[in-house]
């Protein structure tokens, strides 16, 4: 394979890039030096949101705005890190005062609106753990993550609230839902005092948790800690290589870690402004952004990279990006095709960077100061070692597929998966932390994806569990069973497919092409409507029955296989098909 290089000296010449020197810093650098990074209290105790925020409000910071916020309609406002300090003050007093308590979970189901950034940061300065839900769930999937955590508080909006109020039977342990948008809240917020005494926590304390899909069974409950916004610090200024004089756009919902570790935590706590849109993607407003807010550092997902090439480049030129300086991507695999082309439009190379919900923050990235081998995720932080390890946990040789691993521990490792300590230790074999991802590491240390070693689905970067979607098929009369993959797709990454086998009375009626295109459009939205906006089959099969192993499990990989015309492999454990 030719390799194809993008040299840092391409690089638009600013000042020199935090991280000056990679091999240096990846030789000697240890997390004790990252202490002296952020803010202690004493007796060695800590707390994100007041690294994240509240720090700044003892400097020149103060004054200085950390949130543009936008929205679809083009309505706008901004908040200084001290009006962020103070309104998160006011949510954790309201939270007090509703008996919130260390250690009890606040999740927040709400759209990109302001509330949502201070009240995160509100829940953990009183030691609470915040959960995050991204605003496409309906019940099914807000239901799963509301139970399992026990969640005591959701803050939620008006037109949300009725799928909250229809599964609220199920969630015994919620004892107060607050509506931002109504009456009783905006004068809480008006009234509640803006002076707070800080939660000091132990670094290893909960701070946050978010839910996420594997292949088997429900969502898991990945929990972070406070030590977590070491990592978080260090690579928004290694990697994303935030200065004071930046703005900087992460388009990532806080449903998702990014949002949470990029736009809230580690970004902020470099002291940066960052712009929040609470619309839906489009290109053209994408570019206004950009050009309004003169963005310099965007942080963005494969997907959205591969729209914004579809409608072409004369779009980009009726707006002025000159002001861009670093550009970077993360969830999904980065095509060189993606890469190219932002080197053609706007001078810059993307620089891929590779993470997961559980490690916490980015761990493995391509540096301003190194060359990009194109197609590479690049090398693993200073402070983190990875490696390729084959299926017992041994490292493999160079240029040899395995499994990418992580040596533990790092700061901003998930503590524990929620309320269940033995999927956690899973995670881990011979002494490594097994990503699920697998890959190979060339002669010069730099990392290269294959593919996911499970059936995890991967959709515009979101991450779908197949039994999920399945779990969600099944409950439709019409439908027996469903196998659940990931298709590939060019645009999307992957696209959710489902296979499934009908109930008897309707397999004759779908003979009919006109019955069956409806039934599969009633299934999608039967999904959609039910678990989740993103996560509903865009292409459904009626088949007459699943591969599945002697014991009864769905073999996905087989559907896959036959879905993309390749050899099935080892059916040795499969019963007849
Ligand atoms: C995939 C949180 C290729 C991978 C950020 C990983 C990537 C999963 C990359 C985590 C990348 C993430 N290149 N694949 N740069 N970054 N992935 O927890 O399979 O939603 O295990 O992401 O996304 O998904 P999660």
């Amino acid at each position: 394979m030719k390799e194809e290089i993008y040299s840092k000296n391409t690089a638009k010449s600013v000042a020199p890039a935090n991280l000056e020197n990679y091999e240096k810093a990846a030789s000697s650098f240890t997390w004790k030096q990252a202490r002296s990074y952020v803010d202690w209290f004493n007796g060695g105790k800590i707390n994100a949101a007041y690294n994240a925020v509240d720090r700044h409000t003892q400097t020149w910071r103060k004054n200085k705005v950390a949130l543009y916020w936008e929205d679809e309609a083009g309505n706008d406002k901004k908040f200084t890190f001290e009006e962020l300090s103070l309104l998160s003050n006011k949510v954790a007093n309201i939270l007090k005062d509703f008996g919130v308590e260390r250690g009890d979970r606040v999740f927040l189901f709400l759209p990109r609106i302001p509330e949502l950034y201070f009240s995160f940061l509100g829940i953990l300065k009183i030691g609470a753990i915040a959960g995050t839900l991204f605003s496409a769930f309906q019940e099914q999937a807000l239901a799963d993550r509301l139970e399992n955590s026990g969640a005591k508080v959701l803050i939620t909006t008006k037109e949300l609230k009725p799928r909250v109020d229809a599964i609220r039977k199920k969630l015994p342990d919620l004892v107060h839902v607050l509506v931002v948008d109504d009456e009783y809240f905006t004068k809480s917020l008006e009234r509640a005092s803006d002076t707070l005494r800080i939660a000091h926590m132990d670094p290893d304390d909960y701070a946050f948790m978010l839910y996420t899909s594997g292949t088997t069974g429900k969502p898991k409950g990945v929990v972070h800690s406070h030590r977590a916004i070491l990592q978080e610090h260090m690579t928004a200024y290694w990697v994303l290589d935030l200065r004071d004089d930046d703005t900087y756009w992460c388009t990532a919902d806080p449903g998702w870690v990014t949002g949470i570790a990029y736009e809230i935590l580690g970004s902020w706590s470099n002291g940066v402004a960052a712009i929040v849109y609470a619309g839906r993607f489009n290109p053209d407003r994408w570019y206004k952004l950009l050009d309004k807010y003169n963005v310099t550092v965007w942080y963005t997902a494969p997907t959205a990279i591969r729209m914004l090439m579809a409608p072409g480049n004369e779009l980009v030129k009726k707006h002025n990006l000159s002001h861009l300086r670093h550009l970077c991507s993360v969830g999904e695999p980065l095509n060189p095709e993606a890469i190219k082309w932002g080197i053609k439009v706007f001078g810059l190379a993307f620089h891929d960077t590779w993470w997961q919900t559980e490690t916490g923050a980015i761990c493995i990235a391509n540096y301003p100061c190194m060359d990009i081998k194109i197609g590479s995720m690049g090398k693993p932080i200073p402070g983190l070692t990875a490696a390729i390890v084959d299926d017992e946990g041994h490292v493999v040789g160079t240029n040899q597929e395995g499994n990418i691993a992580l040596k533990p521990k790092w700061p901003s490792l998930m503590r524990t998966i929620w309320r269940r300590p033995i999927k956690y230790k899973s995670y881990f074999m011979n002494g490594w932390y097994i990503t699920g991802d697998r890959g190979m590491v060339d002669k010069d240390g730099y990392f290269w994806f294959i593919g996911r070693a499970d059936d995890v689905i991967k959709t515009s970067g979101e991450r779908v569990g197949p039994f999920e979607v399945e779990s969600a098929l099944v409950e439709h009369p019409s439908v027996v069973e469903a196998g659940v993959i990931g298709k590939p797709d060019p645009m999307r990454g992957e696209i959710i497919k489902a296979f499934v086998v009908l109930e008897a009375s309707q397999k004759s009626k779908v003979k009919s092409q006109k019955f069956a295109d409806a039934l599969k459009e009633e299934l999608a939205m039967y999904v959609k409507k039910h678990l989740a906006g993103h996560a509903y089959p865009r292409e459904i099969e009626f088949i007459d029955k699943l591969p599945k192993t002697r014991s009864g499990k769905i073999m996905r990989r087989i559907l896959k296989a036959k879905e993309m015309g390749l050899p099935v492999g080892d059916t040795s454990t499969l019963e007849e098909f």
